[in-house]
């Protein structure tokens, strides 16, 4: 079997600057790989080429075998591609309920809606249902939003810095659900984060990103080795 995702020569960018120069990574199944890199390096802006709300202005993005290089976002999301934006971007005054509904919608008509799944991973989610989701905290609200993502039933996840605002121990709590849900599902994540911890509990091997260009890569005796990560990251 081929990578769930690759791209090959990626170049993009905003307004008359590029930023991401000819960027081609991998992902496979099964597998958690990180998008290491300080601040503005590019990072952000190679999710947002990979889901489709940024055009590749050269190369190709290839998912499950097609290409998909000039698909909207949307239909991108309908081939199974979940992204939890930075940030997270859930809507505060909808309840959470409604949040996970409108994940629902990007998908209309593909007949995956795992509500009750997505309720067991985050119970806490069930209980809160009628809440608005401005009322949760960082870490819960990053938790909604990937549950967004995850009532679709995507076979690949774009989590782009799901550690940032959130309190340590909800970081961990993030950590180990990334861990477990590859384990349990046949689902493969794309991980961008700056967080020390939740790089080594989670990924398996990473990308380094300078100035939009790969520039490392990292197997698991490079993420292990605390001082020689802390060099990709703004720690
Ligand atoms: N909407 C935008 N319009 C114009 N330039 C942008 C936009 N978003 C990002 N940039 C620029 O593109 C470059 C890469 O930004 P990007 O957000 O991809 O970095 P990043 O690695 O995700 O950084 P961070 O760790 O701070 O999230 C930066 O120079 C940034 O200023
Ligand atoms: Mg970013």
């Amino acid at each position: 079997m081929g990578p769930i995702l690759s791209t090959s020569g990626l170049r993009s960018g905003y307004g008359t600057g590029d930023v991401l120069q000819n960027v081609s990574i991998e992902v496979n199944p099964g597998e958690i790989v990180g998008v290491l890199g300080r601040n503005g390096m590019g990072k952000s802006t190679l999710m947002r080429t990979a889901i489709g709300l940024l055009r590749a202005r050269a190369g190709k993005v290839v998912f499950e075998g097609e290409d998909i290089t000039r698909e909207s976002a949307d239909l991108r999301a309908r081939r199974g591609i979940g992204y939890v934006p930075q940030g997270r971007e859930i809507f505060p005054h909808l309840t959470v309920l409604e949040n996970l509904q409108i994940g629902r919608l990007v998908n209309a008509g593909r007949g995956r809606y795992a509500l009750d799944e997505v309720y067991q991973w985050f119970p806490f989610l069930r209980e809160r249902e009628r809440q608005r989701g401005g009322t949760l905290s960082g870490g819960q609200q990053e938790m909604l939003a990937i549950a967004r993502a995850l009532v679709n039933g995507p076979s690949l996840l774009l989590l782009d810095e799901p550690s940032d605002g959130v309190q340590p121990s909800i970081v961990q709590e993030i950590g180990a659900f990334i861990v477990d849900l590859v384990a349990r599902k046949a689902i493969a994540v794309l991980l961008v984060e700056q967080n020390i911890d939740l790089i080594q509990t989670a990924v398996h091997r990473a990308y380094v990103l300078e100035k939009g260009s790969v520039v490392a890569n990292l197997e698991s005796d490079d993420i292990r080795d605390t001082e020689r990560l802390t060099e990709f990251l703004s720690v």
